[in-house]
């Protein structure tokens, strides 16, 4: 017991002993964790493979289904992604790409019984989610583009219009904000008998913007008036620990005025996370809010397919996405980072890069921006973010998980290569293991040589815009004093 103080006072002492040479590489730069300094929680990372995406892998052969499967899911060898957002379909059939709803017609009045019909597909995704329990995956994010287009003022699930019965949108029939949450609750249900847990909820989709698909606009303050009906039915039907995420806003501007109408409104406490989408403007300063924060929605959209890490700063680089995940974790202190589609057709939007991968009839293609989240793969749910800092060129984050592992994130900025070393302050790991893994131009989360000098610095090299992960794991815990 209290192992590893005392070799942090060996330590110290052979450095003493041995002045600044260490063995190993030569450390050219240094990153310091210090697991004293605590930030936010991590609630994890992940996509979406909503408007029949899922489909594209429910349909692959094997092995071509398991491999992509791995490349999303697996910890070890793929993105190791632990959040699936899956959208709640509001339309009345499955032509194109609609999701289709479990509510194709309302009763005649908000108090009549629903005829609700659940297909058992859930336009692929509820196949991709329970693939996704296999792996591992508890956060599952149910997200409803809009409610059935009965329940609103424009009766249609496209086009905008308004939840009858929230301020300022009244409907002849009545208010159908009840029946909406049930309409919800009936989804989670149907989730939970199929083996799948459905930890959060959201009824809106970029709320700010009127599409010709599923979409329901809604300020802040109708959001409130909502979440006031939905909070104490989910708890009514015994689902107390599902959290409702809101509001899905185009960007960040916007999400932060949800945030602050739903503050005035006095029920910030009945939100989970508030949810930006970066498109119309990026992640930026922190939110000011108790409540957990993510990015649930981005992509570059305008791009041609790309599977470049570097290719001079596109939208659709890897490396890009390796400092735009690291930007919204570090700088904005998101709890989660999701993007759009995890796998899409070459058809669809002309092969942009809205997608990580390409699946095209029976072949697929992976972009490095897969590559990019998988350098965050051993940042797992509840880690709690530590302090990194050191070395010029160098992003650093770092994480501490659950069972006391600590995953060090580092994005070379320069364009040399460069030997980078990390130590820990306040560790409480007992004679760690440690091992890194690279990705860049040349290489996917691969495993790379480390270093361990004396003092307990690993070092690894990381080439010029590289991204390089370390993970340290104890044989077991003892305390520092
Ligand atoms: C992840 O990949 C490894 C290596 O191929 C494999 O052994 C493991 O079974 C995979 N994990 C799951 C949950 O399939
Ligand atoms: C889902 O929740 C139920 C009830 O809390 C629990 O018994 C079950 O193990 C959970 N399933 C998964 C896959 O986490
Ligand atoms: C190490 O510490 C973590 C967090 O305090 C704890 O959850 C985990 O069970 C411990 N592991 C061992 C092997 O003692």
């Amino acid at each position: 017991m209290h192992f590893s103080a005392q070799l942090t006072v060996l330590a110290a002492a052979s450095l003493v002993a041995a002045g600044p040479s260490v063995v190993g590489p030569r450390q050219s730069q240094k990153v310091t964790v210090d697991l004293n300094k605590k930030y936010q929680v991590i609630d994890g990372f992940g996509f979406s493979a909503a408007f029949q995406r899922a489909n594209l892998v429910v349909n692959l052969k094997e092995p071509k289904q398991t491999e992509v499967l791995d490349l999303l899911f697996n910890i070890t060898t793929g993105a190791g992604f632990s959040i699936v957002r899956n959208g709640i379909g509001s339309s009345k059939n499955s032509n194109q790409d609609h999701m289709n709803t479990h509510l194709p017609n309302c009763p005649s009045s908000p108090d009549g019984t629903p005829a609700y019909v659940w297909d058992g597909k859930d336009s692929g995704q509820l196949w991709l989610s329970k693939q996704a329990v296999r792996y591992g995956v508890k956060t599952f994010y149910g997200n409803a583009w809009s409610a059935p287009g009965c329940m609103k003022t424009n009766n249609d699930d496209a086009n905008g219009g308004t939840l009858c019965g929230v301020s300022g949108a009244t409907c002849r029939s009545g208010s159908w904000l009840q029946p909406f949450a049930n309409y919800l609750i009936k989804y989670i249900q149907y989730y939970a008998e199929a083996g799948v847990n459905v930890t959060h909820i959201g009824f809106l989709n970029e709320p700010d913007f009127t599409a010709s698909y599923a979409s329901m606009l809604s300020s802040g303050t109708q959001a409130a008036d909502f979440i006031k009906v939905l909070r104490p039915a989910l708890d009514k039907a015994g689902y107390t620990s599902v959290g409702i995420n809101c509001c899905e806003a185009t960007g960040w501007n916007v999400a932060t005025q949800h945030m602050q109408q739903i503050k005035s409104a006095g029920v910030e406490d009945m939100v989970f996370a508030f949810t930006s989408h970066e498109y119309s403007s990026r992640v930026g300063s922190p939110m000011n809010t108790k409540r957990h924060v993510w990015q649930t929605e981005y992509s570059d959209l305008n791009g041609g397919w790309s599977t470049a890490w570097y290719s001079n700063g596109g939208a659709g680089d890897g490396f890009t996405w390796a400092n735009t995940v690291f930007n919204a974790i570090v700088n904005s202190n998101l709890n989660g980072y999701v993007f759009w589609e995890g796998i899409q057709d070459r058809a669809t939007n002309n092969n942009n890069n809205e997608k990580l991968i390409l699946v095209d009839g029976q072949t697929y293609q992976v972009s490095k921006r897969l590559w990019a989240f998988a350098q965050f793969r051993n940042v797992r749910p509840n880690a709690i973010r530590v302090g990194a800092s050191g070395g010029s060129n160098l992003k650093s984050a770092a994480f501490q998980n659950t069972d006391g592992s600590i995953a060090v994130v580092i994005i070379n900025s320069g364009t040399s290569a460069q030997t980078v070393g990390v130590s820990l302050s306040g560790s409480t790991l007992a004679s760690p293991t440690v091992s890194a893994f690279l990705t860049d131009t040349s290489n996917d989360a691969k495993a790379v040589a480390v270093a361990t000098a004396t003092d307990g610095t690993a070092s690894a090299s990381l080439p010029g815009r590289g991204m390089i992960s370390f993970l340290f794991k104890g044989a077991s815990n003892a305390t520092v004093v």
